[in-house]
């Protein structure tokens, strides 16, 4: 299986939702930049309050303060059998910058997975998510709900909302996916290492359809 990960797509496309799966399935870490960000906001480090702004807004954080911290977290040591990208790189100066920084520990991008699903969908996703604030499990008050309202079901930690997790705010985050983010796929692609699947269905549904282009 191929281990060294892109998952790419949308906001709301299912990117953390699958990743955490196949984390527990394979022990392959997940790099989430937002997981990261949003640790970085609720310990108040500097990062963490260069980036509020930005993020609550459905910005993305500059490029300089997101590199240093990806290379940052490369650098921890439970990288060497792989690891699962989510939400980065999200820029093509991400994208060159990844490169720059893979090449300098010999390693590479094997598989840049695209989850497609379509705005109306991911609207509806968005604004009924629900986290958990402590380890960042991905909830829906329709579709995945806690068995126990506003409680984490894996650790006993209060389910909220994210705070750009709004309607206008998806609008944002859209607009700057379609501007910004939607080349990188493009950056990729001369690769040869793009594989599109279908990110609507069944949590379940599309994580065999994941599976099957990670074989
Ligand atoms: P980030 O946290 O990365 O948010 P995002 O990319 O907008 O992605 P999401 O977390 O919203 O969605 P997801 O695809 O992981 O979906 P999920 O699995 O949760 O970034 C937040 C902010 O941080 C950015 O706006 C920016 O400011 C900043 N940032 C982060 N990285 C950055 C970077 N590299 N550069 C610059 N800025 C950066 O699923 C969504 C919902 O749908 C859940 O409720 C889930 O239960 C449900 N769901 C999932 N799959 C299904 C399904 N098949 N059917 C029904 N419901 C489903």
């Amino acid at each position: 299986m191929s281990r060294n990960l892109i998952f790419f797509g949308p906001p709301g496309a299912g990117k953390g939702t699958q990743a955490k799966r196949l984390m527990e399935d394979h022990s392959i870490p997940q790099i989430s930049t937002g997981d990261i960000l949003r640790a970085n906001r609720s310990q108040g480090t500097e990062l963490g309050r260069k980036a509020q702004g930005f993020m609550d807004n459905g910005k993305l954080v500059p490029d300089n303060l997101i590199i240093d911290m990806v290379d940052d977290r490369f650098g921890q040591g439970d990288c060497d059998n792989g690891w699962i990208l989510d939400g980065f790189p999200r820029t093509v100066p991400q994208a060159v910058a990844l490169d720059g920084l893979l090449n300098r520990r010999d390693a590479g991008v094997d598989r840049v997975v695209l989850l497609k699903v379509p705005d109306d969908d991911i609207v509806d996703r968005i604004t009924g998510r629900r986290v958990c604030r402590t380890c960042g499990a991905p909830y829906h008050v329709t579709f995945k709900p806690p068995a126990v309202d506003g409680v984490c079901d894996a650790d006993g930690g209060e389910v909220y909302q994210r705070a750009d997790d709004t309607e206008e705010k998806v609008r944002v985050r859209l607009d700057e996916y379609a501007h910004n983010t939607a080349p990188v796929a493009a950056y990729f692609g001369q690769r040869g290492i793009v594989r599109e699947i279908d990110g609507t269905g069944e949590i379940d549904e599309v994580y065999g359809r994941l599976v099957a282009v990670l074989e």
